[in-house]
């Protein structure tokens, strides 16, 4: 297989669509994140990685908390925008319709029509260059109920967006299933 060199770059599939919310000046305010993955297990935490000039680090910076709200391909337009317009400019908590609830923590804003909200506490800021990385430490997770089978999340019913970059920048849901995880590797020994 011949390989092309593309140089130093973030090239990882796929990516996440997540809305990272905080209050900002006392008002709920969302962005979109495709740069954030979970970091942890024991105490679980994740990270999403913010241009340090981001309004939305602003309220993280000045709470300590931040919400990672993960939307269903439903929330594509709400998502896209909210990646697009600044909370600087505009409330798009008000513009997109979301309705924000609070869980554990008082300043991490949740939004209601995401299945899956996790509340998380700042344990780190690091200034990698031209992102701040914030290290979360997960405090709690809200599902919508519709969303569990046998009281699990279920990815098919989360129906998660996805983000992917390359030759095209566009949104994408989960596929089909292709095997079990932690087991279907073992046919290659079984021959
Ligand atoms: C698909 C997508 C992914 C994005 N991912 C990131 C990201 O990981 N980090 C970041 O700093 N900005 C990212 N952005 C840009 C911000 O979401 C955008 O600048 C937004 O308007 C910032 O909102 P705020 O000013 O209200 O904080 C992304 C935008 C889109 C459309």
């Amino acid at each position: 297989m011949k390989k092309v060199t593309l140089g130093p770059q973030t090239l990882v599939y796929p990516m996440p669509a997540f809305l990272v919310g905080a209050l900002v000046d006392g008002k709920p305010n969302f962005m979109t994140a495709a740069w954030g993955g979970i970091a942890n297990s024991n105490p679980p935490m994740l990270t999403v990685a913010l241009q340090h000039h981001r309004y939305t680090l602003k309220g993280i910076r000045e709470n300590g908390v931040l919400s990672v709200n993960v939307p269903s391909v439903d929330l594509v337009r709400e998502t896209d925008y909210c990646g697009i317009v600044s909370g600087s400019k505009e409330n798009k908590q008000a513009t997109c319709k979301f309705e924000v609830f609070f869980g554990k923590l008082d300043s991490a804003p949740l939004i209601v029509q995401c299945p899956v909200n996790l509340e998380c506490r700042v344990v780190h800021l690091l200034d990698l260059g031209s992102h701040t990385l914030v290290v979360g430490r997960i405090e709690e997770v809200h599902v919508s109920e519709e969303c569990l089978a046998d009281g699990q999340p279920d990815v098919d019913k989360i129906n998660p967006l996805i983000y992917s970059s390359g030759v095209k920048k566009a949104y994408r849901k989960v596929g089909e299933e292709i095997g079990a995880a932690f087991s279907i590797g073992m046919e290659i020994r079984r021959g």
